[in-house]
């Protein structure tokens, strides 16, 4: 079962509010939702306030918090009480991950642990058994609309052939271009931001990766 996770990021930002509701016309319930803090990748995005307030406006609709960030063991709490389903961190800032995955998981959110591309896939092993999810970036994280890297994909399909079951995210310039070799591949959420949000027609896209499942 694959699924489209619209990146909030590529909405637009003086009506994002109906952005989302658009999302949730087009039978979309799981938003993914960058949090950046300028130190982890050149550039800020959104903050904990701003995802309990989506929380109240949507209770039913999943959100998947992405921490670009140094210290996210400082906010893992945070987002949790702010209605995050699942939380993932990146591997790169290193320290106690295990113990991070598991402070996670004992908020009763789903964890997990996220590569840019220079990252080999190795860093995730260790963590597989306990890991919900893994995101495989596509692009440098930081900014939205850049182009995919479709050497990152051999990642997808090493994570399955090693026996990871949860599911695979894929991040950074993913569209109806590349959403059938990723599901081949064995990913399992498709986030788009630019290619779902500021699509001539969103619901066509949104349509197509339902198809993707027949
Ligand atoms: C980039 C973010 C992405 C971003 C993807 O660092 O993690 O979630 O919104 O944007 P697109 O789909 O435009 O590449
Ligand atoms: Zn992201």
């Amino acid at each position: 079962m694959i699924k489209l996770t619209p990146s909030l990021l590529a909405a637009d930002l003086m009506h994002l509010g109906r952005d989302i509701d658009m999302m949730r016309r087009h039978g979309l319930d799981q938003l993914h939702f960058d949090v950046m803090d300028a130190h982890f990748v050149p550039n800020l995005s959104f903050g904990p306030d701003f995802l309990r307030a989506i929380g109240r406006q949507h209770p039913d609709m999943k959100t998947d918090v992405h921490l670009m960030m140094d210290n996210p063991d400082q906010y893992l709490h945070e987002f949790a009480k702010c209605g995050a389903s699942s939380i993932t961190v990146h591997a790169e800032i290193g320290g106690d991950l295990c113990g991070m995955i598991r402070t996670i998981q004992g908020l009763n959110v789903k964890a997990g642990l996220s590569v840019k591309p220079e990252t080999p896939v190795d860093a995730l092993l260790p963590y597989l058994k306990q890991l919900d999810l893994i995101l495989i970036m596509t692009v440098e994280p930081g900014f939205g609309g850049q182009k995919f890297m479709p050497e990152e994909v051999e990642k997808i399909r090493f994570l399955r052939k090693s026996g990871f079951h949860g599911d695979i995210a894929v991040d950074g310039g993913v569209s109806i271009e590349n959403a059938a070799l990723l599901r081949d591949a064995g990913t399992t959420l498709l986030v788009m931001g630019t290619s779902y949000f500021r699509a001539e027609d969103p619901s066509a896209v949104a349509r197509y990766v339902e198809e993707l499942n027949r």
